[in-house]
């Protein structure tokens, strides 16, 4: 699968799930979860009013957090869109805010020079064709009025509104860089629902043809039932890089700070900064990348929590970008409680857990030409420690042949993941 370089050279995104559903401020499902009607889930719709939406601010904080790229909900699933949708009228448009918000989000990421992507819903339990099913929050409902509720609904014209919404959404905002379906559930064993829907429903292989022809460069994600170009591990750090049919895949694993996407008030969840910082590095160090979501309040702004938690990353990014970008996994074997990531012959030890005095590394002996912590660029010593001595009073015994040992400080420095930068020689 030929993807786009700027995708894995970048490395680190911004996901925003935005939306009614930040009125609630209990999750982005809360609709389904709580089996909202229609009637009744308006309430937010009518109030929508964010006043201080600024995503020019959203794209200023993406990018000192060391974001790359910027990736919408144009739709979720409870089917409101944020842009001006000549084909219903459950948008933005006609909320209190009275604005396309799409048009000028991808004008502020533009602006502040970062890529555009789109989140956009298959999933849409707000159309009137798109067919009750085990997911829907009306599931629960009695049989008859199921039945009820489902007579007259057709999807094939549902079908045709998802890829109209489409269309105006590829065509009527300039370059569009990555496309984020979401997402199928039919016949497979995680979602196991009645009347689950894929890619017939969806019209799959016309949706992505349709996707690839508006926007030739375009990425697009794995959730139509198809193969796209990357796969999308959700709420997980893979164990190893990614593989499809043995074939190593492109790979984004979505990420929350505090589990829900939509603005969550009461969650307490929160992920801190150097948590954060270790499952950017886990990912690139296993060849993917991280979309790290933010849900902006009903307001349009991030809230306190979220700001702060960018403030962090970014400070660590501004010192340690170079382990991240254009970077990806080693052949050398990272000794525990660390991981490797590598670009040319620049190798980045990634000290997950503070060691005391010294890290031996497998395999490097003869290999390195010199080594800094990162953030500082000052020097850290090394040496080989001959296999045939022995441990005595302050003496450190031999280590493995092949083994170099790095001297650290005793006093870990103060940054969220302390690196070590070595510069591997050129004839290794
Ligand atoms: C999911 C959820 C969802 C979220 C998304 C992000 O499948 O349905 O609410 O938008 O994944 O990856």
């Amino acid at each position: 699968m030929a993807i786009p370089a700027w995708f894995t050279e970048d490395r680190f995104g911004m996901f925003i799930h935005w939306g009614l559903y930040a009125l609630p401020a209990r999750h982005e499902w809360v609709k389904n979860r709580e089996r909202i009607t229609d009637e009744d889930y308006d309430r937010y719709f009518r109030h929508f009013e964010p006043d201080l939406f600024d995503p020019r601010a959203w794209a200023r904080s993406a990018k000192r957090a060391g974001m790359k790229y910027m990736v919408l909900t144009t739709k979720h699933h409870d089917g409101f869109c944020l842009w001006d949708s000549k084909l219903t009228d459950y948008t933005s448009m006609n909320t209190p805010i009275g604005k396309d918000l799409v048009a000028e989000f991808v004008e502020a990421v533009r602006a502040e020079g970062l890529r555009v992507g789109f989140y956009h819903s298959l999933i849409d339990w707000h159309h009137p064709d798109f067919v009750v099913d085990g997911l829907h929050p009306r599931r629960d409902d009695p049989p008859e009025e199921i039945k009820r509720l489902n007579e007259g609904r057709d999807m094939a014209r549902y079908r045709a509104y998802l890829h109209g919404q489409v269309e105006e959404l590829l065509t009527g905002y300039g370059t569009i860089d990555y496309l984020f379906y979401d997402f199928s559930y039919k016949d497979d064993d995680h979602h196991d629902v009645w009347n689950g829907k894929g890619k017939e429903e969806w019209g799959s292989e016309e949706l992505l043809a349709l996707t690839r022809g508006l926007q030739p460069e375009i990425i697009v994600n794995d959730r139509l039932a198809i193969p796209g170009d990357l796969v999308t591990p959700e709420q997980y750090q893979p164990d190893r890089p990614m593989e499809v049919d043995g074939q190593p895949v492109v790979w984004e694993a979505c990420q929350t700070l505090n589990g829900s996407w939509g603005y969550d008030r009461d969650n307490l969840d929160v992920k801190p900064v150097d948590l954060l910082v270790r499952m950017l590095v886990d990912g690139v160090s296993k060849n993917g990348n991280m979309l790290l979501n933010v849900g902006p309040t009903g307001r349009g702004d991030f809230d306190a929590t979220a700001l702060a938690t960018l403030e962090g990353i970014g400070t660590w990014m501004s010192r340690h970008q170079r382990s991240i970008y254009g970077a990806g996994p080693s052949s050398h074997r990272a000794p525990v409680d660390t991981r490797y990531t590598q670009r040319g012959n620049r190798l980045y030890l990634h000290l997950f857990t503070w060691p005391f005095g010294h890290v031996h590394l497998p395999d490097l002996a003869g290999k390195v030409e010199y080594a800094q912590f990162l953030h500082d660029a000052s020097e850290i010593k090394y040496r080989e420690i001959d296999p045939s001595i022995k441990a005595q009073n302050t003496g450190l015994g031999g280590q493995p042949p092949g083994t170099l040992t790095l001297s650290l400080p005793v006093v870990r420095p103060d940054v969220a993941v302390p690196v070590v930068e070595l510069f591997l020689r050129q004839d290794t």
